[in-house]
C-alpha cells in the first residue's frame, strides 16, 4: 500500500483544505477561462475537481490512493455534480492505451494541481511527469499549479520545498510561465505554508 493511502486510509491529511483550492475562482476570472474539458492531477479527494464540475467544467481527478478516489467519487455524487475520478499512478498507468480509455481522447482545456507536482524532485522524474502533462493539454489550455515553496517559513508537513529558480526552471522548460506569484497553499487557513502559484501556457 502507497505511503499516500495510508495516510487517506488514516484519516492524517493535513494537507486536504476541507475545500476547494480558494484560488480557482481568481484563476477562472484573471485568465478568462470558460468551462472546458478539465483535469486535476493528484486530485486527493476531490474537492476542488467537484468544485470545477459544479462550475460547468467536465472534469476527471486521478490520484494514486483509491481511498482518495473513493472519497472524490462520494463528494460528487453527495453534490450531484458528475466527475470522473480514477486511481492510479501518473503519468505510469495512464501512457499509450490506458490513457485514452480512462481519461478520453479529447484535450484538456485546463490542468491542475495542488501539491502533486511538487513530489517529484526536479530532474528527470519532474521531466517524465510534465512531457505527460503537456501531452494531455489542447494547443490553447493553461496548466495551474501550486507548489510548497522553500521562500518563507518552514512547513508543517514535510513536503519538500521547492525555491523561486527551481519552479521556474523546472515548469519553465516545459511552459511558458504566463504568471507565478508566492502565495499560501490554503489561503483561509491562518499560518498556511508559502507556495509557489504559478499558471503556464503551451507558449
Ligand atoms: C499533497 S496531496 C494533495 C491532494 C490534493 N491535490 C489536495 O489539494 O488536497 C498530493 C496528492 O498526490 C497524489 N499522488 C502522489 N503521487 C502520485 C502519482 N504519481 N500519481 C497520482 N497521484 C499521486 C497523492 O495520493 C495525494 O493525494
Amino acid at each position: 500500500m502507497s505511503w499516500w493511502e495510508s495516510a487517506y486510509r488514516s484519516g492524517s491529511v493535513n494537507w486536504d483544505p476541507g475545500e476547494y483550492d480558494r484560488h480557482l475562482p481568481w484563476l477562472l476570472s484573471t485568465f478568462d477561462i470558460a468551462p472546458c474539458r478539465a483535469i486535476d492531477l493528484g486530485c486527493g479527494t476531490g474537492k476542488s475537481a467537484v468544485w470545477l464540475a459544479e462550475h460547468g467544467f467536465d472534469v476527471v481527478g486521478v490520484d494514486l490512493a483509491p481511498t482518495a478516489i473513493r472519497n472524490a467519487n462520494e463528494l460528487a455524487r453527495v453534490r450531484g455534480v458528475s466527475a470522473t475520478f480514477v486511481a492510479g499512478e501518473f503519468p505510469g498507468e495512464f501512457t499509450a492505451g490506458r490513457r485514452s480509455s480512462v481519461l478520453g481522447s479529447e484535450p484538456f482545456g485546463l490542468a491542475i494541481e495542488r501539491g502533486f507536482l511538487q513530489h517529484f524532485g526536479p530532474g528527470r522524474e519532474l521531466d517524465r511527469v510534465l512531457r505527460a502533462v503537456v501531452d494531455l493539454l489542447a494547443p490553447d489550455a493553461l496548466f495551474y499549479s501550486l507548489i510548497t515553496a522553500r521562500e518563507g517559513k518552514r512547513a508543517r508537513w514535510g513536503p519538500r520545498l521547492w525555491s523561486e529558480s527551481e519552479v521556474r526552471e523546472s515548469l519553465g522548460a516545459w511552459f511558458r510561465i504566463r504568471h507565478m506569484e508566492l502565495s499560501v497553499f490554503t489561503p483561509d487557513e491562518a499560518g498556511s505554508m508559502p507556495a509557489w502559484l504559478t499558471v503556464m501556457d503551451l507558449g
